[in-house]
């Protein structure tokens, strides 16, 4: 088990570079066996899900090499069409690999995948959209097994606009014959970039980041090298940081339409922030307003920052009200908060926070990858030593969130038991 050891009490100041976008990361990797070519990655975060993606891809027969800062995957020689179980678990992203073995080969193995436990999280929605491309679906305790002898394009309405989905449909269509038309598409900036990357290998997606998403197969790929697109929610996520801590910061490689939102929310709480090509620079107050959010898919605010804001929120004047929209289980971080003095209630989706004066150290559970990132957040604010636990969360998507947090003046060190 490994632990953050956080002194909190100092303000976060100076500049801050994001890295790469984990949820734009792993689909993109994923989408790399389609072509049974070499695709060359920059700006992928080193961090646990993208290893264990990058394992999957080996176990699967890819070559993978990592060097400079660049990740070259080589899908030629895939042997085995079927994800192992295990690896299965380990993250719900797993689950868009299937879309990706399904385009290339007709045929893809897989168990419902885990990740973290915010919510029941079924893949219902997926498995109807592989079915409406003629995939057919056999399930013999809790294996899936996908095949069909062609992909045929077809009209695909979601019922609610899934990431995941949106991802696995376009992914399995790229090769169909005739045109995918996914309606209800979700919106998010990752699927934007999904689409830039396959085109850019030669695929025909049009329309992301709108609700209708349009793909016409095509009859192959070819080589490519692509930029994943900065992390909006790790952008979110050091902005809230700089706020609950008074801090100044200048947070640099920031896409920022994409954080619109939460540069919205900020504001209303009383920060300054300026805007600049790339850049975003928060100024904060002595203390925060109250401010109330509800969670939404893309472009609403982002379900992934609603524990980092509450957590924000926890030190603010006044009583603030969140509403999560997205998950039905993403308040277990609450308890442990309450444990640092927050004054927090819970019924269904809604959090009222009771803004306190001041947060005290304590030890505390990550529990999941934002909660993590939550305690975080209000230990950074709380004097005294805190002790943030089960970090393995965190580190499966915050890429050298300690060594960061030092740059800014903080005082946190990585404790491996
Ligand atoms: C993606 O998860 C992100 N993960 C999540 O990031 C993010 O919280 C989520 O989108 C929403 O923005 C990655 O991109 C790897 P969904 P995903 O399918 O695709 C329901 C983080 O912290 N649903 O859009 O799994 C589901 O239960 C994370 O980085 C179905 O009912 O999310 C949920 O209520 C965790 N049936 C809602 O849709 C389905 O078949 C949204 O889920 C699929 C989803």
């Amino acid at each position: 088990m490994s632990s953050y050891i956080i002194e909190g009490g100092n303000k976060l100041e100076g500049e801050i570079n994001v890295s790469g976008s984990k949820n734009a990361s792993l689909p993109i990797m994923a989408a790399s066996i389609l072509s049974g070519k070499t695709t060359t990655l920059y700006n992928v975060p080193n961090i646990y899900d993208t290893k264990t993606t990058q394992k999957i891809l080996q176990l699967l027969g890819c070559r993978v090499n990592k060097k400079n800062g660049k990740i070259i995957i080589n899908s030629k020689d895939i042997k085995s069409q079927e994800i192992p179980d295990e690896q299965m678990r380990k993250m719900r992203s797993s689950v868009v690999l299937a879309g990706a073995l399904i385009g290339r080969f007709k045929n893809a193995i897989f168990s419902y995948p885990g990740g973290c436990d915010i919510g029941s999280r079924p893949i219902d929605l997926h498995l109807k959209g592989f079915q409406k491309l003629g995939i057919n679906i056999e399930e013999d305790g809790g294996i899936i097994k996908c095949s069909c002898d062609k992909i045929i394009g077809n009209n695909i309405h979601l019922d609610f606009p899934s990431v995941g989905a949106t991802e696995n449909i376009i992914l399995a269509s790229v090769f169909a014959e005739g045109e995918t038309i996914i309606t209800n598409a979700a919106m998010e900036p990752e699927i934007v970039d999904l689409q830039n990357f396959l085109n850019k290998m030669g695929a025909k997606v049009k329309g992301a980041g709108t609700n209708v998403i349009k793909i016409t197969g095509v009859k192959n790929l070819k080589d490519v090298s692509y930029n994943v697109m900065p992390d909006r929610i790790e952008a979110g996520t050091l902005l809230c940081m700089a706020a609950i801590t008074g801090g100044e910061v200048l947070v640099n490689n920031v896409k920022i339409e994409h954080i619109n939102p939460v540069i919205h929310k900020l504001e209303e709480a009383g920060a300054k922030i300026l805007l600049d090509k790339n850049k975003i620079a928060i100024k904060s107050p002595k203390r925060l307003k109250a401010v109330d959010i509800k969670t939404m898919p893309y472009p609403g605010f982002p379900t992934d920052l609603q524990s980092i804001f509450a957590s924000m929120l926890s030190v603010a004047k006044g009583s603030s009200m969140v509403v999560e929209n997205i998950f039905e289980n993403r308040y277990k971080y609450v308890n442990e908060l309450r444990r640092m003095g927050a004054k927090i209630t819970v019924e269904g989706k809604v959090a009222i926070i009771k803004g306190v004066r001041k947060l005290t150290s304590a030890q505390v559970n990550s529990t999941d990858l934002r909660g993590g990132a939550a305690m975080c957040t209000a230990a950074l604010a709380a004097k005294g030593e805190s002790t943030i636990n089960n970090i393995e969360y965190i580190l499966r998507g915050y890429e050298n969130l300690d060594k960061k947090l030092t740059k800014l003046g903080a005082k946190i060190k990585l404790q491996q038991i």
